[in-house]
């Protein structure tokens, strides 16, 4: 929807308020239904049950595909570009992008792949993962694609929940300097009991030679040369499931958010037309890896729905240097780059210098996602890459809410430093007190709520309905509550402050304190342990770890790098606490409840007024806490 200024929104917003269900039927028609939808919304947030544009038939890939190809068949749709600086491009066009999802979508059918099924796509930023996604799509099975950072465990967790029939995967993967075997990944994952899996087809990335196990594992160059590229795509119900996606909550295992295919499609392609304003012309550049939702929505589908050019990039900001980004977007004329904060920053403290050898005058718009933007880092952004002259979208969002629902639209919206601003038309957030009662006045702080559904809401966690009611449909009734903590001010305007529950966002990604606590507690010295997130310059939270061992270690570094180790092999790299405090006991309430607040209080430096700790079980253990802390 291309909102032209301030006035046109407000009274489009005011519209989508009015009448939604008018407002989103208009939306979805925009798109291709092979036959329509005869009802646009059902719902009820109590169960939680929501049903978007019911009996509606499509593809996702139709409206991605197909469609273009009538008028935009030799329009470059994906570009992809290497970690290698000097390893040459690959360009898609639409009508051979369509034809490689067709071959693939023949791969996966020859392989035993049915609509219905779950396939794991475990791989890195290589055109083979964008092909593999929308070749799922156009035959109805369901990805869920695992970020190629996690590890053996956590890939072979998120198989079995998912009871996947078939994982796509690379021998390698490049990133910067480093090199991962990542066949060799899946294959632990999968000796470790995997047993719905039937097939795993391996792309090729670095040409490396890989264990295949007979019967199991092929290879995806040479099951191409098997089939032809006329695969029609599979009629679906706007209600069938398009993808799991794995993400960690405050409690227990991540769990795999569930999209449904007529509202996600019908969200992902508003919020990319609407936010981000692309024209004809232009190259939009999504820096996240799919393997996240940002990846999904805005580097795969929300692009290809609005027949746009979407540039994938392979490697990381800093390979060979600092300039990287800048690098790649003087080499494309790239209009439109949407990153995190967390990205912003380390470039920032690298040094402007990096910035000044590249044209950057085709930039016309920035976008950022993921995390709160520190107004240091929004103004160097500002300043250096968009010259003054590129307004910024900050754009909140959450996996479960599928695209973007609070952010600056285009070229009009207010720009204020560290606020995503309004919502988008067809969103309704609300702020609640600790009453559950809606705080309606501004310059006000809040629980972020949303009390209207939109089409792509999470529709449930695979495999266990309760758990989607009790973690957003509970804590408030008919509400579908976020996890943030957000303040508006005197205009309206949104400001994120962040999780009010134990989900710690490390640059951009999300852990839920439980789920590290389980991974450091999995190491054999440890007794138990407390994780807390705390400010870091550029991550934006860090984590920090309170770890009671079976004694005191002799070698604390030593053990410190175990349980680090213990943490990549049980999560990832990314889950690595950055500091770790060794302590005798926790602090404890006489229920045994740990007061993470005191614990916050250390990690964050602030040792002036830890509160009330009458209520601990041993206040000493406090003391041992603060005099120890990093
Ligand atoms: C959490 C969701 C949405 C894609 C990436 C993260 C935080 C997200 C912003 C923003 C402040 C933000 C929230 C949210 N968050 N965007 N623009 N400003 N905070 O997706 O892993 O599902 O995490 O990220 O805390 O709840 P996710």
């Amino acid at each position: 929807m291309k909102i032209q200024n301030i006035e046109e929104y407000h009274s489009i917003y005011k519209q989508s308020v009015e009448n939604p269900e008018q407002f989103w039927a208009e939306v979805a028609r925009q798109f291709e239904w092979i036959s329509p939808f005869s009802e646009t919304l059902k719902w009820d947030f109590e169960k939680p049950d929501v049903q978007w544009f019911i009996n509606g038939k499509t593809n996702i890939t139709l409206n991605c595909l197909d469609r273009h190809l009538a008028n935009h068949a030799d329009k470059t749709a994906l570009i992809w570009e290497s970690n290698d600086p000097k390893e040459k491009e690959i360009r898609f066009t639409y009508a051979r992008l369509h034809e490689e999802v067709c071959r693939m979508a023949n791969v996966l059918k020859n392989n035993g792949v049915k609509k219905g099924d779950r396939v794991c796509i475990y791989m890195p930023m290589i055109p083979e993962l964008t092909i593999s996604v929308l070749a799922c799509a156009r035959i109805g099975a369901v990805h869920s694609v695992v970020f190629a950072g996690f590890s053996a465990h956590a890939l072979a967790d998120r198989i079995q929940d998912a009871q996947a029939n078939v994982v796509i995967t690379s021998d390698g993967l490049n990133r910067g300097t480093k090199e991962v075997a990542v066949k060799r990944v899946v294959d632990e994952a999968l000796d470790s009991g995997c047993d719905s899996i039937q097939k795993v087809i391996v792309a090729n990335r670095l040409g490396w030679t890989v264990d295949m196990t007979h019967g199991r594992d092929v290879f995806l160059h040479d099951e191409l040369l098997k089939v032809n590229a006329d695969c029609p795509a599979e009629p679906m119900d706007s209600e069938d499931m398009l993808f799991i996606l794995y993400t960690s909550g405050s409690t227990g295992k991540p769990k795999g958010v569930v999209h449904t295919i007529g509202g996600y499609m019908v969200y992902a392609g508003y919020t990319f037309d609407t936010v981000f304003q692309c024209g004809e012309k232009d190259i939009f550049w999504c820096t996240a890896d799919v393997g996240w939702i940002t990846g999904h929505s805005y580097l795969i589908y929300g692009p290809l729905l609005n027949g746009a050019t979407t540039l994938m990039f392979e490697g990381i900001p800093t390979y060979p240097d600092a300039g990287r980004f800048w690098q790649v977007i003087d080499k494309y004329g790239v209009t439109h780059f949407y990153t995190a904060p967390t990205a912003i920053r380390a470039l920032m403290a690298s040094g402007v210098d990096h910035v000044l050898g590249y044209n950057l005058h085709s930039l016309k718009l920035l976008g950022t996602v993921g995390e709160p933007i520190n107004e240091e880092a929004w103004k160097w952004y500002h300043l250096h890459i968009g010259k003054g002259r590129c307004p910024i979208v900050d754009t909140w969002w959450q996996t479960e809410t599928g695209g973007i629902m609070i952010s600056a639209i285009g070229h009009f919206s207010p720009q204020k430093p560290a606020h995503a601003g309004l919502p988008l038309p067809g969103i309704q957030p609300v702020l609640l007190n600790n009453d559950g009662k809606e705080i309606k006045e501004n310059e006000q702080e809040g629980y972020l709520a949303i009390r209207f559904p939109w089409p792509s809401i999470i529709r449930t966690t695979y495999g266990d309905h309760e758990r989607c009611r009790l973690t957003y449909f509970s804590t408030y009734n008919n509400y579908y509550f976020t996890g943030d903590g957000a303040r508006r001010d005197a205009d309206g305007l949104y400001r994120i402050i962040g999780r009010v529950d134990d989900v710690i966002n490390v640059s951009g990604h999300r852990f839920g304190t439980a789920e590290v606590e389980n991974a450091i507690n999995q190491n054999k010295k440890v007794v138990e342990s407390a994780v807390v997130g705390f400010p870091h310059y550029i991550k934006g939270q860090g984590i920090y770890a309170f770890v009671v061992c079976e004694k005191i270690p002799e070698s604390p570094d030593f053990t410190r790098e175990e349980i680090l180790e213990t943490v990549t092999q049980e999560i990832g790299r990314i889950a690595k606490p950055d500091k770790i405090q060794f302590v005798t006991a926790l602090p404890k309430t006489r229920s045994g409840k740990i007061m993470r607040r005191i614990l916050r209080k250390v990690a964050e430096g602030d040792t002036s007024n830890l509160g009330d700790t009458s209520t601990l079980l041993d206040p000493l253990v406090v003391d041992e806490i603060v005099q120890g802390a990093i």
